[in-house]
C-alpha cells in the first residue's frame, strides 16, 4: 500500500512554498492501527466513514437521529454527525456505533460553536476588535469546554476568511479586513479549541476539540458581498491576503478545515484539486481532514461543472474533499464512480485514512466516551468563571468610535438618563448569529446594568422610538420628549443579530427600519448622545457617526453585553478596543480597504485632479482600520532600530515608548505598519505587521519592542515567496491612519521566505 497520507514528494517549488506542519503525525502504533482498521474495511464501510448527515436541524438539535439513522450507523454507514448535542443523547448515540457496527470505529460530532456554546461571548468581529489574542484563546478555550462537556468531537470554527466588502453578511464571522490580523486570531482560537500547549497533551487532552478553519480558501471574496458568488482573484492577493490566515491557522495545528461553497476563477472550491489537493494538502504538507460545506458536493451541478452527482462525487474525490457534509452524494454514489473509475479507490483510502486519524489524535479509539459529561453540564455552562471570561471579552470588544468633548465616561452630573432604541432591550439579538445551544435568558440586559452601576438617584427610562425591523414611526415623538427631559441621551441604534450572517448580504449599509428618522429627531434636541452602535460589519450612517458627539460600536456582545457596556458608560473600564475592518463613508465605496496598493494617481482632496477617488464622497474610510479611542491619550517617542541592514533571513529589532498621559487607567493598541516603497510590484501603501494591547496606568511608560523578520516582506511568486533587497518603511502608531513614528532599514540582498509574509507572528515584548 502507498503512503496512507497524500504527503507526495515534495517538488523543489513545493518545499519553497510550504511548511512543518503542526498537527503532529500519529504515533507509530496509532498509524498501524489505523491501517489495520483500513485494510478490513468493505467499500461500504469506507464510503459510510466520508457521510456527515444532519442530526437535527440547527433549531432543533438530534431531531433526525430516529430509526432508520441508527441502523445505518449499526451498518458502519455513517462518519460523523453535525448539528447533535448532549452528553446523555450522544453517549448512547456513541455506543450504538462502537458496540452494534462490525467494526465499532467511533463517530465523530461536530457542531457550529463560533463565538461559544452555551455561555456565548462577542461574535468574532468583535472578538478581533479586542487585537488580544489572549482573550480570543480563552474564549475559545471555554467554548471548547463546554462543548466537549456537552459530548461534542468538533467545532466548525474559526472561520478565517478575509473580508473586505462589508456588504458581505459574513464579515461578522471572521477577523475583518487584514490577513495578519487574520492569521493572528486564527491561532488564537485554533489553540483555545484544541488546547493544545507546550505542556498539554494537544488534542487528546481533557477539553480539547477539533477546531475547523474555513472556509478554504477564497470564501470572503465573494463578488460584491454576496454570498456564495465568485471569487475573482489575482494569485498574488490569494495568496498574500485570503490564504495566510489558514496557513497560520494550520501551523497552530487545526485539526480540520472546511471548503468554501463558492468558486474562485471559475473553480469551484468544492472541485478545486489545484487548491485543496495541491496548495493545501500538498505544498503545505498539511495532515488533516478536509470536510465540504453544507450540501456543497450536489451543488457542483448547480456550479455548472458536473453533469450528475456520480460526476459531483469523483470531482470532489479528487479535489481532496474527505467528508461530504449533509449532501449524501458520497454515500449514495461515490461506489458507482469508483466502479467507473478505479482510479479513485485509493484517493478514498486516502479520505478514510484522514478521517480516521482525526478521530485517533482525539483518542476516541481508546475512549468513545471521553468526552460527554452530564454532571459538569449541569454546572459548567454559564458558571461564574465563563461569565468572568465572557465579560472581560465583551469590555474588550467595545470600540469608541469618538468622543467629542470628553463626553464618555457618563459624568456624574448627568441625573437623567434617557435611553432610547428599540435595539436596548433586544437581548436576543447580544446573542449573534451563530447562538449553537445560547439562550437569550442568560444575556444580561442592559437597562439593569445600566441601573445597578449608575450613581444613587440617577433617573434611567427607556423608550423604544423604533427600532430596526420596521418603519413605523410613531413611536419617535415620545422618545423626542424623553430626550427632551433628559440630561444625557444613550441612543442605541444599528442592526441586529439577523441582519449579518449567513446569507444575510444587504446592498445598503444604512440603519435599517425607521431608526435613521429617529436619530435625526433625537439628535435635534440638541441634548448631549451618546449613541451605542451594535452590528455585525461596519456601517454607513452618518446622521450619528458625523453628528452624534460619542459614538461606540457595540458589535453583539453575548451574555454579559449589558453590564460591560455598563462599565464602558460609566467609565469603570475603558473602551480599548480597534475596529478589523474600516467603515466607509458611503456604501458605494466597497470594498474599501486601508492596504490598498498606491496606483499611478493617489487620491487627491482637490477634485480638479484626476486621481483615484470617488467624487462624490471623501477619500478614504470614516473610520479607518485599527481606529479606537480611550478615556486616556497616550504619546509615542523614541522609535530605535537595531540595525540598519539586515540579511533576507534575519530580523529588525523596532523598538519604542509608550506613555499613558491621561488620568485613568486604560489600554493602548500599538500598531506596527512596513511598506516596501519600491519593488518589483506595486505594494500595499502600509500593512499591519505586529501589534499589542498594553494595560497602561496614568503616567505609566513602557518599552515595546517587535521583532520583525525580512521574511514578512516576501512577496508572492509562483516560484515561491520572494524578499527584495532594498529599503523598508517602518511605522508606528495608532491606527493605520494615525502614525506616530516612523523608522527605515534595508534588506541587504534578495532571498527566499518559506511561508506567507502576513502568516508569520511577529513577536512582541513589552518591558
Ligand atoms: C454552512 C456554513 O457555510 C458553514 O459555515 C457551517 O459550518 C455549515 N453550514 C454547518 O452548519
Amino acid at each position: 500500500m502507498g503512503p496512507l497520507i497524500d504527503r507526495r514528494a515534495l517538488l523543489a517549488t513545493g518545499a519553497a512554498l510550504g511548511m512543518a506542519p503542526a498537527l503532529p503525525a500519529l504515533a507509530a502504533d496509532q498509524d498501524a492501527r489505523v491501517r489495520a482498521l483500513l485494510a478490513q474495511m468493505t467499500l461500504d464501510e469506507k464510503i459510510g466513514q466520508t457521510h456527515q448527515p444532519a442530526g437535527g436541524r440547527q433549531k432543533a438539535l438530534n431531531s433526525k437521529i430516529d430509526a432508520t439513522a441508527l441502523d445505518l450507523v449499526r451498518k458502519g454507514g455513517v462518519g460523523s454527525y453535525l448539528h447533535v448535542a448532549g452528553a446523555a443523547f450522544l453517549r448512547e448515540l456513541q455506543r450504538t456505533a462502537v458496540e452494534e457496527s462490525r467494526l465499532k470505529i467511533p463517530l465523530l460530532f461536530a457542531i457550529d460553536v463560533v463565538h461559544g456554546f452555551r455561555t456565548l461571548y462577542p461574535v468574532p468581529l468583535a472578538m478581533a476588535a479586542t487585537f488580544d489574542p489572549e482573550i480570543v484563546r480563552a474564549t475559545a478555550r471555554m467554548a471548547a469546554v463546554e462543548t466537549a462537556v456537552s459530548g461534542l468531537h468538533w467545532t466548525f470554527a474559526p472561520m478565517v476568511d478575509i473580508a473586505r466588502d462589508p456588504r458581505w453578511g459574513r464579515i461578522v464571522e471572521g477577523a475583518g479586513e487584514d490577513p495578519y490580523l487574520g492569521g493572528v486570531m486564527a491561532a488564537a482560537q485554533v489553540r483555545g479549541f484544541q488546547g493544545e500547549g507546550p505542556s498539554s497533551k494537544g488534542l487528546a487532552a481533557k477539553d480539547s476539540i477539533l477546531a475547523c478553519a474555513k472556509h478554504f480558501g477564497a470564501y470572503g471574496a465573494a463578488a460584491g458581498g454576496r454570498d456564495y458568488d465568485s471569487a475573482e482573484l489575482s494569485d498574488r492577493t490569494l495568496n498574500e491576503v485570503y490564504l495566510p490566515p489558514f496557513h497560520a491557522a494550520a501551523k497552530a495545528g487545526a485539526g480540520t478545515m472546511m471548503t468554501a461553497f463558492n468558486d474562485l476563477n471559475g473553480a469551484p472550491t468544492t472541485a478545486n484539486t489545484a487548491l485543496v489537493r495541491g496548495v493545501l494538502k500538498t505544498q503545505w504538507t498539511w495532515p488533516g481532514l478536509v470536510v465540504s460545506d453544507w450540501n456543497a458536493i450536489l451543488e457542483l451541478i448547480n456550479h455548472g461543472i458536473a453533469e450528475n452527482p456520480v460526476q459531483a462525487a469523483a470531482l470532489a474525490l479528487k479535489a481532496g474533499i474527505d467528508m461530504d457534509m449533509a449532501s449524501g452524494v458520497y454515500a449514495a454514489h461515490l461506489k458507482t464512480a469508483i466502479s467507473q473509475d478505479p482510479s479513485l479507490s485509493p484517493l478514498l483510502d486516502q479520505a478514510v485514512t484522514r478521517i480516521l486519524t482525526a478521530k485517533m489524535r482525539l483518542g476516541l479509539f481508546d475512549d468513545p466516551y471521553r468526552f460527554g459529561d452530564v454532571e459538569r453540564e449541569k454546572t459548567v455552562f454559564v458558571g461564574p468563571e465563563h461569565r468572568a471570561i465572557a465579560r472581560e471579552a465583551a469590555r474588550k470588544a467595545v470600540v469608541l468610535l469618538k468622543n467629542d468633548g470628553g463626553l464618555l465616561p457618563i459624568a456624574p452630573s448627568a441625573r437623567k438618563i434617557a435611553v432610547i432604541g428599540a435595539l436596548a432591550t433586544d437581548n436576543l439579538s447580544q446573542l449573534g448569529s451563530w447562538k449553537a445551544r445560547g439562550q437569550v435568558a442568560d444575556v444580561a440586559p442592559l437597562l439593569p446594568a445600566l441601573k445597578a452601576i449608575a450613581p444613587t438617584g440617577t433617573e434611567i427610562v427607556h423608550v423604544a422610538g423604533a427600532g430596526p425591523r420596521s418603519d413605523d414611526e410613531t413611536g419617535i415623538p415620545a422618545a423626542v420628549e424623553a430626550a427632551k427631559v433628559a440630561d444625557l441621551v444613550l441612543l442605541m441604534v444599528g442592526e441586529d443579530f439577523d441582519h449579518s450572517g449567513e446569507s444575510r448580504s444587504r446592498s445598503d449599509l444604512s440603519l435599517p427600519g425607521a431608526q435613521s428618522a429617529l436619530a435625526r429627531a433625537v439628535l435635534a434636541v440638541g441634548k448631549p448622545v451618546v449613541v451605542l452602535l451594535p452590528s455585525g460589519r461596519p456601517l454607513v450612517a452618518p446622521e450619528v457617526l458625523e453628528r452624534a458627539p460619542a459614538v461606540l460600536a457595540t458589535w453583539f456582545l453575548g451574555v454579559e453585553a449589558g453590564p460591560a457596556l455598563a462599565d464602558i458608560l460609566f467609565g469603570k473600564a475603558a473602551p480599548g478596543g480597534r475596529l478589523p475592518v474600516g467603515f466607509p463613508r458611503a456604501t458605494g465605496q466597497s470594498p474599501t480597504y486601508y492596504a490598498h496598493v498606491p496606483t499611478g494617481r493617489p487620491a487627491d482632496p482637490d477634485l480638479a485632479k484626476d486621481t483615484v477617488r470617488y467624487h462624490d464622497v471623501d477619500i478614504g474610510p470614516l473610520f479607518p482600520f485599527g481606529h479606537g479611542l480611550s478615556y486616556a491619550s497616550f504619546a509615542y517617542s523614541d522609535l530605535a532600530l537595531d540595525r540598519d541592514n539586515v540579511a533576507p533571513s534575519g530580523a529588525v529589532k523596532v523598538s519604542l515608548t509608550i506613555a499613558n498621559t491621561g488620568s485613568v487607567a486604560a489600554d493602548e493598541v500599538v500598531q506596527l505598519y512596513v511598506r516596501d516603497p519600491v519593488a518589483s510590484v506595486a505594494r500595499p501603501v502600509k500593512e499591519l505587521r505586529g501589534f499589542v494591547r498594553v494595560t497602561l496606568k496614568p503616567g505609566e511608560r513602557r518599552r515595546v519592542t517587535f521583532t520583525l523578520a525580512a521574511a514578512q516582506l516576501a512577496i508572492w511568486s509562483p516560484e515561491g515567496w520572494r524578499v527584495e533587497a532594498g529599503k523598508v518603511e517602518v511605522m508606528v502608531g495608532s491606527s493605520s491612519a494615525d502614525i506616530r513614528l516612523r523608522g527605515a532599514f534595508t534588506i541587504a540582498a534578495p532571498g527566499k521566505a518559506r511561508e506567507p509574509a502576513t502568516a508569520i507572528p511577529t513577536p512582541v515584548s513589552v518591558a
